[in-house]
């Protein structure tokens, strides 16, 4: 289903009159930068909750930074902005949400500075749609590209025009008969999935590559590390990760506000481990799901419930 409405040019308008001109920056060359959040639907407690929001707010603030945007946003008022647009849409659904921010500006000039800016936010009902056959597990291969660099475009932000590299990895991954690739950086270590990030399972111990691997500063990747170590009692380290590693890994997984939690049973022509979903992986997931439908009291303030709440507040 498509979104009803959006939140543009400073207020909730019908989906057809959010329209911007053909000679929109952003649309010649890329210079935006968005979010990718999740809205949770909980029947049990008639509630819908959107997963740390702040947190996804503060990031796009941060790559809208990158681009020399001077937006007057605040983590808290985006997210009153998105608790106001999901009462007014008034979904009882999963949802996916989209902010984008972006040079709004009608010109052709290669430059970021000394320009007009936006800021608008669409919602998608999901429905039970998932990213890939969660149950089963994906089939990945490793991409023939390589990670963007942060000497080239910052990898750690949400940079529109950054997403063809993402393309480029997922299509090719696709029309090759896999659900999705793992990256390699320029240096040869393994970087993330084409929207998602990747961790590995060895020997009990959880790796996944260091932000300072070009990666983007995953929410998900965060979450996941600390319940990894603080409920689930497993070592977590960030390093390099070879990709003779991920042969030889016992279970790895996907992650993101796409992904969830995604295990990657095989790759290429090897199975990860015995080629089922891991007993790490599938706590893991199922204490994921747990969260981020409103469940566990310990990561409340990781979720924003939007028909309950009054006003927002920093946490
Ligand atoms: C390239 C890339 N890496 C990782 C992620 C996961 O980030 P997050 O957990 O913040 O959704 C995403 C978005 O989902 C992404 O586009």
């Amino acid at each position: 289903m498509a979104p009803r409405h959006a939140f543009f040019k400073g207020q909730i308008v019908p989906i057809e009159d959010a329209k911007i001109s053909i000679m929109t920056h952003a649309l010649h060359y890329g210079t935006g930068a968005f979010g990718g959040m999740r809205a949770y639907w909980n029947g049990e407690q008639e509630e819908l909750y959107v997963f740390r929001s702040l947190d996804h707010f503060e990031r796009l603030l941060n790559s809208a930074a990158l681009l020399r945007m001077r937006l007057p946003y605040t983590p808290e008022s985006l997210t009153q902005t998105l608790v106001d647009l999901l009462r007014h849409e008034g979904y009882r659904e999963n949802c996916y949400i989209r902010p984008l921010v972006y040079k709004s500006e009608e010109t052709l000039a290669v430059k970021l500075h000394e320009m007009e800016d936006d800021l608008a936010i669409i919602v998608n009902p999901l429905g039970e749609g998932s990213y890939v056959n969660i149950d089963q597990g994906a089939h990945v291969c490793f991409s023939a590209w390589r990670r963007v660099d942060d000497n080239a475009i910052p990898a750690r932000g949400k940079i529109t025009g950054a997403y063809v590299n993402s393309m480029l990895i997922k299509t090719d991954a696709m029309l090759a008969g896999y659900d999705d690739a793992l990256v390699l950086n320029e240096d040869g270590h393994l970087a993330e999935a084409s929207a998602a990030n990747a961790f590995i399972i060895r020997k009990g111990v959880a790796l996944t590559a260091p932000i300072t691997a070009n990666v983007l500063e995953g929410i998900v990747r965060r979450s996941l590390i600390r319940v990894l170590r603080e409920d689930m009692g497993i070592e977590v380290v960030e390093r390099n990760i070879d990709r003779t590693e991920v042969y030889m890994a016992d279970e790895a997984f996907l992650c993101g506000t796409g992904a969830q939690v995604t295990p990657v049973t095989k790759i290429e022509h090897r199975p990860i481990g015995d080629g089922g979903i891991g007993p790490i992986t599938s706590q893991l997931r199922a204490r994921f799901m747990d969260i981020v439908t409103g469940r566990v009291d310990k990561y409340k303030e990781w979720v924003t419930p939007i028909y309950s709440t009054e006003k927002v507040t920093s946490h």
